[in-house]
């Protein structure tokens, strides 16, 4: 198996874990905020990685170290507040393991991340996931990782107060390689396609802004999908996800912001089930008009976006070297995705940055994407 580097550099400085195991952030080619509404989703693995390190400790407490928080030891799993709250992801995980029976011998933790924290890149998946995977191997189950998924959800829903999709769990720990993840939401089956890019690339342009400052708009969007998809039900029964919905059925929802989001809904289904064609057939313009079109929903119907992210995918929009952009994840800040040109973008991004600096008073960083694939895990002492 060939590890992420991080992995390599750890096992040279330590050695002595029982388990090391790995997950990806991700990027959403299309398909955002269709994870919880029943659509179909296009994430991708990328190559920032949380990997988490469990040894068995023989005390009487469960150690979590982190590169990036404070320590945190516990007799027990006990939710945490403050800036001890992230290892809330984690105790999630344990609780749901917990409940099936299974005993917990006492660990030190140590959770080593490359993933940029509040850029809608999936950085708590990443974290849960690749925790979920350690946490079975040193219990020696044997969890299918869509298994695994499903419990890294549940802890985000319980322990976290998000009540997200399925996407961000799947793409951590399923994607893979220079593959693009068809996930349908109903059935949460996954089929992979090769995306070949040769005069494109994707790049991440990071607004440096989270305007969210918890998760009610998160929760606030999903419920009110759910209460226009129920009126539009109970007028139509024949209707069994927002599939089936067509734009004239909006017509029975009378509240107009409910109404706004489910419009988006539909069309967001329809674009990623077009999407599928387009990438196959290699057509860069279309997939990028494709990526503007979401933009504009999620910016004017869904109301997630925000005016950093807003600035970067309007003036992307007027460049040649640039052939789509959105902006990506929950939203309200966070990162943009960007399909450029691969050799001629590095004057637009120098004027961009410059321009966003004079305009916000902050740094847009960027990230180049690589499809990489998504998780894995090793047992040092058998490697
Ligand atoms: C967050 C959630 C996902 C998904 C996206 C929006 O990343 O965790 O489940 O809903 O937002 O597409």
């Amino acid at each position: 198996m060939k590890y992420p580097s991080l992995v390599s550099d750890i096992l040279r400085s330590n050695s002595s874990y029982d388990v090391l195991a790995w997950a990806s952030a991700r990027i959403n080619l299309l398909g955002e905020h269709i994870d919880y509404n029943q659509g179909y989703v296009m994430p991708a693995s990328i190559q920032f990685k949380t990997i988490t390190c469990l040894k068995k400790n023989g005390k009487n407490e469960y150690y979590f170290f982190s590169d990036h928080h404070p320590t945190v030891h516990l007799s027990g799993i006990k939710k945490q507040s403050h800036e001890k709250a992230w290892v809330n992801y984690l105790l999630g995980v344990m609780d749901k393991f917990s409940q099936a029976g299974v005993s917990i011998p006492y660990f030190d933790c140590t959770i080593i991340s490359t993933v940029p924290v509040g850029a809608g890149l999936s950085s708590s998946a990443a974290l849960s996931c690749s925790f979920a995977l350690a946490l079975q191997n040193f219990l020696k189950l044997n969890l299918s990782l869509e298994e695994l998924a499903k419990i890294a959800q549940w802890s985000e829903h319980e322990y976290a107060g998000v009540k997200c999709g399925l996407m961000d769990q799947t793409a951590s720990l399923q994607g893979k390689h220079s593959q693009i993840l068809i996930m349908d939401c109903l059935t949460n089956k996954v089929e992979y396609i090769p995306i070949q890019l040769s005069k494109e690339k994707f790049i991440l342009l990071d607004s440096g802004v989270k305007h969210m400052l918890d998760n009610s708009a998160y929760n606030k969007r999903r419920q009110s999908c759910e209460e226009g998809f129920n009126s539009i039900r109970s007028h139509f029964p024949n209707v069994h996800s927002f599939r089936d919905v067509s734009l004239n059925m909006l017509d029975v929802i009378q509240n107009e912001e409910i109404k706004k989001r489910c419009q988006f809904v539909i069309q967001e289904i329809e674009r990623t089930q077009l999407a599928v064609s387009v990438i196959k057939s290699n057509n860069v313009k279309a997939l990028g008009s494709l990526m503007y079109a979401t933009h504009h929903g999620l910016s004017g119907l869904y109301e997630v976006s925000c005016e950093e992210t807003d600035y970067i995918v309007d003036e992307l929009n007027k460049l040649p070297t640039a052939a789509g952009a959105r902006m990506m994840g929950a939203g309200f800040g966070g990162c943009v995705l960007a399909l450029v040109k691969a050799d001629d973008f590095e004057h637009s991004l120098h004027v961009l940055e410059k321009k966003y600096r004079d305009k916000f008073a902050l740094k847009l960083k960027h990230y180049e994407v690589t499809i990489d694939d998504a998780s894995g895990c090793i047992l040092p002492s058998i490697a």
